[in-house]
């Protein structure tokens, strides 16, 4: 049997608790499979004295988790504290400076600070793993790395924070506003400190350029992704997506084009017979697509203690095992700056609108589409109280810029109230 495998463990929140319980109830299991002993040497997190129902007396404490990093004791740096910056990304950098391999869950560092990160591990010989970083449970990062190496991939897109398909799901199953369901959110608990970070769509973000980097073979590029959150996604368009047959999730869609790397992070409709728009309450769904494979869907747990460590465990075996590769698939030198490209592929879209009732009101609207370009496919008007109807349209398939100079247009005939609400519809 090889020398045991020394943890050091910088986070005991969610998922640093969540590992630990894991490291416990299946060290026999881990030692066979890996052909080591796992154990933890030291751990660190801000509070030394909170209660977190879990004995830690069998480790040494750190109050500074660059110490932690730092420990002759410890062979790989596991990372649970997040942030993209402050003390995740020192003493990561500290681990691998020290030799150390690093296994971390933080998808805010990995989409700012990924590719340096990889080219200082990668120069010094070590690793940087990160299941738990994207979708949680879900082993994508494997599947893209491993199991579909032998394949271009052609698409890669899913929902990947659970907390936003939480409140979709719930404004439309309780018929309740976003702003309510939000605050419920908040209570339980499921959102981030900074709950910017979900509905905002940026954690959803995050995990996209991971894995756009993954799949294209590119450098991570989050400002390069079209970034929109839920904050604006309303119960009347959830019920009126629903009566045209459509859900609406927070979906990311990344692929590779003759322009250059599309990425969008944004509310989006899907049939909501596919197995998107199936998908309920906190989970994940992440589709992948290969030359060769095909598609290939992974659902599961996006979050929690549970999920999360699995992801954070699976990567210290890889270790505990000599799996050693490059942090992106390829070496971090290789891989290319990727040129971002506007979404210009057609769609369908979902349009909303209050329109004057008044004569000739429609027809303006149908004019300013067709001199646009865009067709209509189907339409819908709304019984009514006042003179505000209701209107909701759905498109042939057309370009954002077609779309925009109808859009554009429509805000000049006088009879359209507000902005009209415009959401792409996915094809899946
Ligand atoms: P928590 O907020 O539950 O825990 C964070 C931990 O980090 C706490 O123990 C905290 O200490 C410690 N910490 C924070 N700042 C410092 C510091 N300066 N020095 C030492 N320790 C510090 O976070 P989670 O466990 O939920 O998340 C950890 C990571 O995993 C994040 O990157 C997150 O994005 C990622 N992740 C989380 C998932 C989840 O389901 N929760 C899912 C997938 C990824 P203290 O307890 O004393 O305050
Ligand atoms: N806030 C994230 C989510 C946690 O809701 O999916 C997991 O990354």
């Amino acid at each position: 049997m090889s020398q045991p495998l020394r943890l050091g463990i910088a986070g005991l929140g969610t998922v640093g608790i969540g590992l630990l319980h894991v490291l416990r109830q299946q060290r026999a299991l881990l030692e066979a499979r890996t052909g080591r002993e796992i154990v933890v040497s030291a751990v660190s997190a801000r509070s030394r004295d909170k209660d977190r129902g879990i004995s830690l007396s069998g480790y040494a404490w750190e109050d500074d988790p660059v110490a932690l990093a730092k420990r002759d004791d410890v062979d790989i740096f596991v990372e649970l504290m997040g942030g993209e910056d402050g003390p995740a990304k020192d003493a990561t950098e500290a681990a691998l400076a020290a030799g150390k391999d690093v296994v971390t869950a933080n998808k805010a560092m990995l989409a700012m600070h990924g590719q340096a990160l990889a080219e200082t591990a990668e120069a010094a010989g070590h690793v940087i793993r990160y299941e738990a970083a994207v979708a949680g449970g879900i082993p994508v990062i494997k599947s893209l790395s491993e199991g579909l190496a032998g394949n271009e991939i052609t698409r890669v897109m899913g929902v990947m924070n659970g907390s936003c398909n939480y409140i979709l799901t719930r404004m439309e199953d309780a018929g309740l506003p976003y702003a309510e369901v939000f605050a419920e959110a908040d209570g339980l608990g499921y959102l981030e400190a900074d709950p910017t970070l979900d509905v905002g769509g940026i954690d959803a973000a995050h995990k996209l350029a991971i894995l756009s980097a993954l799949a294209f073979g590119v450098r991570v590029d989050f400002a390069g992704i079209e970034l929109e959150g839920i904050d604006r996604v309303s119960i009347d368009d959830i019920r009126a997506a629903a009566d045209m047959g459509y859900k609406i999730k927070l979906l990311g869609v990344a692929q590779m084009t003759g322009r250059g790397l599309e990425q969008r992070m944004q509310p989006c409709l899907v049939p909501d017979t596919s197995p998107l728009g199936q998908l309920s309450g906190g989970t994940n769904m992440i589709v992948l697509e290969g030359d060769a494979v095909g598609q290939i869907v992974l659902r599961g747990a996006g979050a929690g203690a549970g999920p999360t460590a699995s992801a954070v465990m699976a990567d210290i075996c890889d270790i505990a095992r000599g799996h050693r590769g490059p942090v992106f698939g390829q070496p971090a030198t290789s891989l290319a700056s990727p040129s971002p490209a506007l979404s210009q592929r057609p769609a369908p879209y979902y349009l909303r609108m209050a329109l004057l009732d008044k004569p000739g009101a429609l027809a303006k609207v149908a004019a300013v589409l067709g001199e646009a370009g865009v067709s209509i496919d189907r339409m819908r008007q709304y019984a009514h109280a006042d003179d505000s109807a209701p209107v909701l349209i759905v498109t042939h398939k057309t370009t954002r810029t077609d779309l925009d100079h109808a859009l554009a247009a429509m805000g000049k005939t006088g009879v359209v109230n507000g902005d009209p609400v415009a959401l792409r519809i996915e094809e899946l």
